[in-house]
């Protein structure tokens, strides 16, 4: 069997070579089975190897239905800028070049957390791993262009503020307000991005994939997650905003918020240009960079 012919309006994916984070759950699991069904080679970045062999197996059996190629993965901890750094020092004697990097993997968490490098949990996952590894594999994006770099943000950035004096929260720390900051956060470091990065041939996005049924809600009280099914969609739901963003053809201006399918304007917050500017430099600052 072949793989599937593109959607109407969509491109080929055969041939191209697509690292995506957070394929080990959720959403990203999902896109990356439907990635690996259109042809695509990918690579799947996970933390845990039972997890990622997991993911594996299932995204191997879609890519032998496409007589794809079979997927790659790749161990890292986004928790972990030692961690990211070996993971990039591994991607690039494999890989010279990447088409499409989805920075997908997210937490949220209603305890404050500190990583290894003492930073806030959701910070440091949601915010810092994606710029660090967007920064570190540049070069290999630039190598594919016209390439992409996706990041998965949430609409919930619409409530997110930056506490610039506290980013880490040691002084109030809540579940939302870190999640909440962190999306905010994105979306202002994909537009920043698309400043820094212009005429670079790599168009940076940031993806709101819906509210989807996934394991991200695992710490919320019994009661709440009993009633997520109802008012959210299924990880597939949430999937193909992210494959339908890697695999336009034509996409519109980098430093674009999709609101799902559709291109969106994001909060007056992460359409803050001077923030913009001002949280690269702390975030470059916090990534060693
Ligand atoms: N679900 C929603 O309603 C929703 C809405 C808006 C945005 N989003 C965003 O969508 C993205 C995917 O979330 P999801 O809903 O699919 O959640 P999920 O089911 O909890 O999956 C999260 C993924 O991120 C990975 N991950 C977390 N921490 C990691 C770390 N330190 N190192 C490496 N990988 C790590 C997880 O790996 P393990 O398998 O090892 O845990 C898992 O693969 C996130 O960015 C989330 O913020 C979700």
């Amino acid at each position: 069997m072949g793989a599937a012919a593109p959607p109407a309006g969509e491109r080929e994916l055969r041939g191209l070579r697509i690292l995506i984070t957070g394929a080990t759950a959720g959403l990203g699991r999902v896109a990356a089975i439907e990635l690996a069904r259109r042809g695509a080679h990918l690579m799947l970045a996970g933390r845990d190897p039972g997890r990622t062999e997991a993911a594996r197996a299932v995204v191997a059996a879609a890519a032998a239905s496409a007589a794809g190629p079979a997927p790659e993965t790749l161990a890292v901890d986004l928790g972990s800028q030692a961690s990211i750094r070996a993971a990039v020092a591994e991607v690039r004697t494999r890989w010279q070049r990447i088409d499409v990097l989805i920075s997908n993997a997210g937490v949220y968490s209603p305890q404050r957390k500190v990583t290894v490098d003492g930073l806030e949990e959701t910070f440091a996952v949601n915010v810092v791993a994606p710029f660090l590894m967007t920064e570190l594999l540049l070069p290999a994006l630039q190598a594919a262009a016209p390439s992409r770099a996706i990041t998965t943000s949430s609409n919930r950035h619409r409530g997110g503020k930056l506490h610039w004096d506290d980013l880490q929260l040691e002084r109030g720390h809540g579940g939302i307000a870190a999640y909440n900051q962190s999306k905010l956060a994105v979306n202002l470091l994909v537009r920043e991005a698309a400043r820094r990065h212009a005429g670079s041939g790599v168009s940076f996005h940031a993806v709101h994939p819906g509210a989807i049924a996934t394991e991200i809600y695992r710490d919320l009280p019994w009661l709440v997650r009993k009633l997520i099914p109802v008012f959210t969609r299924t990880a597939a739901g949430g999937a193909a905003p992210l494959v339908h963003v890697a695999s336009l053809p034509e996409l519109p201006p980098s430093g674009t918020y999709w609101n799902r399918l559709r291109p969106e304007t994001a909060s007056a917050a992460a359409r803050d240009d001077a923030a913009a500017a001002r949280l690269w430099d702390v975030v470059k600052g916090l990534a060693g960079l």
